[in-house]
């Protein structure tokens, strides 16, 4: 299990120390959350911050859009070069040029589903995607109880992604824990991002640890 800290949870005043402590502790990805205040209730940092994490990161980002206007977005972090960006189904008219967009910049496209929303709704995007991104919490914030139902709902992904794109991860974001981690494994699930149970934890290094089983 590959595992993503997500700094929304980390502690904005000593940024740099966080980052580094996760990098060393051996984090496989970093999870960006950008909330843009209208797709969700919530604001959080844009590509100023971003670019100053991206240059003590000894790991690749993995940024989170929970924006509306996603191509604006996908603009202005390209030039970051996370390793995946993910946009959401949900406020999107235009995903597969998206996709295509993303990819023109060298960076692996990700879609992201809100908990209501079904895998079978992008099953003809999976041949274009690196990712599937299963929100087990509403977007906007971190320290939220884990949706169960998103276990079934990684093993329905599971299925098509097997028929369709056996290349395609399976991501899950919000509320992962030591508790639920084995049942996100057993469902199929690739990259789990943790955010409370990481930076809630005193030796970041542990909880990480914990979560790559
Ligand atoms: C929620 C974000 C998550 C959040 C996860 O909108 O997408 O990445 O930070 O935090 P936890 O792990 O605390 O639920
Ligand atoms: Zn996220």
């Amino acid at each position: 299990m590959l595992v993503a800290p997500s700094i929304l949870s980390a502690d904005f005043g000593k940024l740099n120390e966080d980052i580094k402590a996760i990098c060393d502790g051996g984090c496989d990805l970093i999870h960006v959350d950008v909330m843009d205040g209208h797709f969700v209730p919530n604001m959080t940092i844009g590509p100023v911050v971003v670019n100053s994490v991206a240059k003590i990161a000894t790991k690749p980002l993995d940024v989170h859009l929970m924006v509306e206007n996603n191509t604006f977005f996908v603009e202005l972090f390209a030039s970051l070069k996370p390793e995946y960006i993910s946009f959401h189904i949900e406020s999107e008219k235009h995903p597969h040029r998206l996709i295509q967009k993303i990819k023109s910049y060298g960076i692996k496209p990700a879609i992201v589903l809100n908990p209501h929303t079904t895998p079978e709704s992008i099953e003809y995007l999976l041949e274009d995607l690196d990712m599937v991104l299963l929100m087990s919490v509403n977007p906007g914030f971190g320290g939220q109880k884990f949706i169960s139902s998103v276990i079934e709902k990684a093993s329905k992904l599971k299925k098509l992604i097997d028929k369709r794109n056996p290349n395609c991860l399976i991501q899950v974001d919000g509320g992962v824990n030591d508790k639920n981690i084995e049942q996100l494994k057993n469902a199929g699930v690739d990259v789990v991002v943790a955010g409370s149970y990481v930076f809630g934890n005193e030796d970041y290094s542990k909880a990480i640890k914990s979560l790559q089983i």
